[in-house]
């Protein structure tokens, strides 16, 4: 890995690496000028389709593949570029766009031609207003050097590029959430198919890609895709901006080969686990994408190694550290008051199964936990979002894998903390309980008025309290 030269970050500690001048003084706009002058666009899908890039944004889907997804026969096709960012814990595409815009924007004029997109999107983040200043004035400096506009360097192309800024919403980071506020209405995901290339932003054919990702392409087109290929693992190629944080010495945001692992990152980059402590876990790709065991941290950290773990998958592959003293039951407590407010509430299942899995955690938290309420939880977490299909978008299943792992490869110590913290004025009543344990309201209605002594109990009720109860 010594041998290994950071290219997305290059320009991030030169002075003035954000402005147009130094940007092409250190040969940018090559790349974009290389493939408007002397190549053609499906020539450039090619190249991109070669190096096999994978797109940043957290599913992984293959950048070049995506490109050819659009119909032939379009009149117009959009671009939208997603700087929404709200993953917890993810913080590159900010420094990506404050650090080094230019590299981006040629990225998207790349993309733009090589998909015959003359109008693109950048939407961004509600709290990303630094971003958005530095993009107002890089955006105008490439158009006044002819880098956007009408004729592109004499190729005939014209490109023009507008700023969006979304209102603070997670789910507006999903590509069709995205599209839906774009258009100015509530960020709502979109029931798929139709995906965006054949009819995203306003019924047009639409790609939506994340700003790492084509920050990557203007590096593919000047150094080939084998180039790209000989950086990182088997079918994750190229270089990756790990973000590290949570309870460690210092908070990085580090471009390596993809495929380092997360103890290397937490011992060499980040400066170890803060206070001379332990780690006890790691959240590896935003929290949506499960957590690591401490034995599990040498896995790889790229798209195919991490599901080895049970993990959804690599995520942003933005790091947090948990270190030996923090409660698992606190971690999913926050992660499930997350996911909870952030659902969109389209789906029954996400809209109710995330508040009630937060609800669950609060009672656990305060004291008011019996055992069975994990088999509810294991239960939950296995029957919400896209992968059994009950859900139109992946933020159910972004709620549901902290809880698949955690109960997984911490059980023990959930129990234990529900044995332990025991606070009688905080247990639940028979009709909660018998709800919870998934009897009809009716019946359950019933067995409540029998508690109290007014009307007979059905047999079936008898084991709802699974006999944790007083
Ligand atoms: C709930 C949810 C939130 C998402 N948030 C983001 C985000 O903030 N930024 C992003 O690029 N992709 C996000 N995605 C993934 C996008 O839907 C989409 O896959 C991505 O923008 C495509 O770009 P890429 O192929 O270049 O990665 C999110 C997905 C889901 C399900
Ligand atoms: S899964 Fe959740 S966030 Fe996604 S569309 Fe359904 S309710 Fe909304």
């Amino acid at each position: 890995m010594s041998d290994f030269e950071p290219i997305l970050t290059r320009n991030w500690n030169v002075p003035d690496g954000d402005t147009l001048k130094v940007y092409e003084s250190r040969g940018g706009y090559q790349a974009s000028r290389k493939a408007l002058t002397t190549m053609d666009p499906d020539a450039v899908v090619g190249v991109v389709k070669d190096s096999e890039l994978r797109g940043r944004g957290g599913a992984g889907f293959p950048c070049g593949l995506k490109w050819t997804f659009l119909p032939k026969d379009r009149k117009e096709t959009l671009l939208c570029v997603n700087g929404d960012e709200s993953e917890p814990a993810t913080f590159n595409n900010r420094l990506l766009m404050e650090k080094d815009p230019h590299q981006f924007i040629e990225g998207i004029l790349i993309a733009c031609y090589a998909t015959r997109a003359s109008t693109a999107y950048v939407y961004l983040r509600f709290e990303y207003i630094k971003a958005y200043r530095i993009l107002e004035r890089a955006v105008a400096e490439a158009r006044a050097a002819g880098h956007l506009g009408k004729n592109i360097y004499g190729s005939g192309f014209n490109l023009e590029i507008w700023l969006h800024r979304g209102a603070g919403a997670y789910i507006c980071g999903e590509e069709t959430g995205l599209i839906e506020s774009l258009e100015g209405k509530r960020g709502w995901p979109r029931i798929k198919p139709p995906f965006p290339a054949i009819e995203g932003a306003f019924r047009k054919p639409t790609v939506v890609n994340n700003i790492e990702t084509l920050a990557c392409v203007p590096h593919i087109l000047e150094r080939g895709a084998a180039w790209f290929k000989s950086i990182g693992t088997p079918k994750s190629y190229g270089p990756k901006l790990y973000c590290v944080s949570g309870h460690v010495n210092k908070q990085v945001c580090v471009e390596l080969p993809l495929g380092v692992t997360a103890r290397e990152l937490i011992d060499v980059h980040a400066g170890g686990v803060w206070k001379g402590r332990k780690a006890k876990a790691a959240v590896p790709g935003g929290i949506s994408m499960g957590l690591l065991s401490a034995a599990e941290l040498d896995v790889k950290l790229d798209f195919e190694d991490i599901r080895k773990t049970g993990c959804l998958g690599l995520g942003t592959a933005a790091v947090t550290v948990l270190d030996d003293q923090t409660s698992i039951v606190d971690y999913l407590y926050n992660t499930s008051r997350f996911f909870a407010h952030e659902s969109c509430g389209q789906c029954t299942p996400c809209r109710e199964g995330t508040s009630w899995m937060y609800k669950t955690m609060k009672r656990i938290k305060s004291g008011g936990g019996r055992l069975e309420d994990l088999d509810i939880l294991q239960n939950m977490s296995n029957n919400l979002g896209i992968m059994p299909g009950t859900t139109i978008c992946g933020l159910a299943d972004g709620a549901a894998w902290p809880f698949k792992n955690a109960l997984a490869k911490f059980r023990p110590e959930i129990e234990e903390y529900i044995r332990t913290h025991q606070d009688p004025s905080r247990r639940i009543t028979p009709l909660q309980a018998a709800i919870a344990s998934g009897v009809s309201a009716d019946v359950a209605v019933r067995h409540s008025l029998t508690v109290l002594g007014s009307a007979p109990a059905p047999a079936a009720l008898h084991s709802a309290d699974g006999g944790n109860r007083p």
